[in-house]
Order: C-alpha cells, then structure tokens, then sequence
C-alpha cells in the first residue's frame, strides 16, 4: 500500500484578520463543502492521485483555519461518499490510511483549538483502528465550544434519508410515534445531522456542477458555490471569493 506522505500540522499559525470585503454580520454559520479534484490536481503534476488527497488535507487546514477565525459555526466536508468504495482497492486503503494519520497526528491541536470534531455516515464498514480514533476523536471534542468540523465519511444522502425513515417506521411500530406526527422536525432529528443547522452554504471545487449524493435534506435551501479551483489549491482568495458571492445574494427561502 502507498504510504501518506508527511502531513503537516494545523499548528498555531496567526489568526487571520477579517476579510474587510465582507460583512461580519451576514456571514454564513454552517458552510459544506464537496472537495472534488484532488486526482486532477495531482495528474496535472505528473503525479499520482493519492498526492493530491495529501495535497487536500492541507486545503481542508487552512479551510478549517480560516473559517474558526472568522467565526463560522460549523464546516462540513465530504470526504469519503457511499460510492467512492468503487475506487481502486489502493486508493481507498490510501485514504483510510490517510484519515487515520491526518486524525492522529491533528487531535492534541484540534482540541486545543476547541474544534467539535464529528463523523457522519455509516461508520461500520471503516478499518478498525479508524473507527477506535473517530470514537476517541468525536468523545475527547464532544465538550469543545469552537467551530464544528463534520467530516462525512461513508456517507451518502439517499442512504441517510432510508436510514431515517427505517429508525422512524420501527418506531412506529413499537407505538413510539405517531406516524401522523411525522414532521419536518422529526424527520431532520433522524439524520447524521440531528445537531446541526443546516448549511447556508455549499462550496463545490473543480468545476462539477452536482450534489453528487451530498447532505440532499440538508442543502433544501444553501446557497450554491462553483469554483473552477481544484480542492489541493482551494486557499484564503478562493473562501473570500465563495464568502463574497455568498454575500451577494438576497436569501428569500421560498418568499418574495
Ligand atoms: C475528491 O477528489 C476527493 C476525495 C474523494 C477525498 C477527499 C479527502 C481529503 C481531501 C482528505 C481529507 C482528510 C480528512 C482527515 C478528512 P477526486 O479524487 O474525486 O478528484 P478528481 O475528481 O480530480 O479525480
């Protein structure tokens, strides 16, 4: 198996100042992120796809950084869907290898930084050792009163909503709830999300223009960000860009 490179740390960089094209007062509190062109980026170099997955958990630092300190609630990211176990067997090892690292390496900081760190999905089928990380990861920053970093891993939109109606329909039948009761509310409480505001904001890197499976309650009504940016280069100038354009729309959410 191809080993992780040497991954940096989420070390005690200054804190950024705020942007002053952007106003404090209408930034976004949740903002998900699909981090898609990791492979391209590393093709574009003549390497391979696994360095770009490095490369990614660099942007995902600095994403993170940039975001605490600018006061964002909470930052949601697609790291490893339902699908991507269709990838060649060593490109998925890499990156369990890589989470595993990256987890490691970044808790001491992540904690004392006060992230709540959490995983979404269906965590059964991950590597053991992984998931024995991911349970101490999630315990050890349950109390932490900074931003929230969810990483979706395992992950699939549709998979989220089955799961939700199964937990409801069996509760259902043990005369727990009342089918009619069944609302909005209910619902969103079933979902990997249950704690969580919905994002205001979606940011897709690499030009795609899907949900590809990605938080499809969730995303009901968040603005929608495209950057022509590969994940790996996905830096200060690119978040101020996606905050900028954000900030530009007028948010009706079904009203006039
Ligand atoms: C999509 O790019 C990227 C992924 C499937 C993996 C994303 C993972 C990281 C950035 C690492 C995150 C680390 C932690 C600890 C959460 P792609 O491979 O589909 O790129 P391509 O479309 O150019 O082929």
């Amino acid at each position: 198996m191809i080993q992780p490179s040497v991954i940096t740390s989420y070390q005690d960089k200054q804190v950024s100042p705020f942007p002053k094209d952007l106003d404090p007062l209408r930034m976004p509190d949740h903002i998900a992120v699909i981090m898609d062109g990791n492979g391209r980026w590393a093709k574009a170099r003549g390497l391979p796809r696994t360095v770009g997955h490095t490369a990614g958990v660099e942007a995902l630092k600095t994403t993170l950084r940039l975001c605490s300190d600018w006061g964002i609630g909470a930052l949601t990211v697609y790291a490893f869907s339902t699908e991507n176990w269709s990838r060649p067997g060593e490109e998925v090892s890499f990156l369990m290898t890589l989470f595993e690292r990256v987890l490691q390496k970044e808790l001491i900081t992540l904690k004392s930084k006060q992230v709540k760190i959490n995983f979404l999905g269906d965590l059964e089928p991950l590597p053991i050792s992984l998931k024995a990380l991911i349970r101490e990861s999630v315990k050890s920053t349950s109390c932490n009163k900074g931003i929230h970093l969810n990483i979706c891993t395992n992950y699939g939109g549709r998979r989220e909503l089955v799961l939700a109606a199964q937990r409801l329909a069996e509760r259902s039948v043990k005369g727990e709830i009342e089918p009619s009761l069944i609302d909005e509310q209910v619902f969103a409480a079933e979902l990997f999300t249950a704690s969580e505001v919905d994002p205001d904001l979606l940011i897709r890197t690499s030009g795609e223009s899907r949900i590809s499976n990605f938080l499809l309650w969730q995303l009901a009504y968040a603005e929608i960000h495209i950057t022509e940016v590969l994940w790996p280069d996905f830096d200060e100038i690119a978040l101020k860009k996606a905050l900028v354009d954000y900030q530009s729309r007028g948010r009706r959410f079904g009203g006039v």
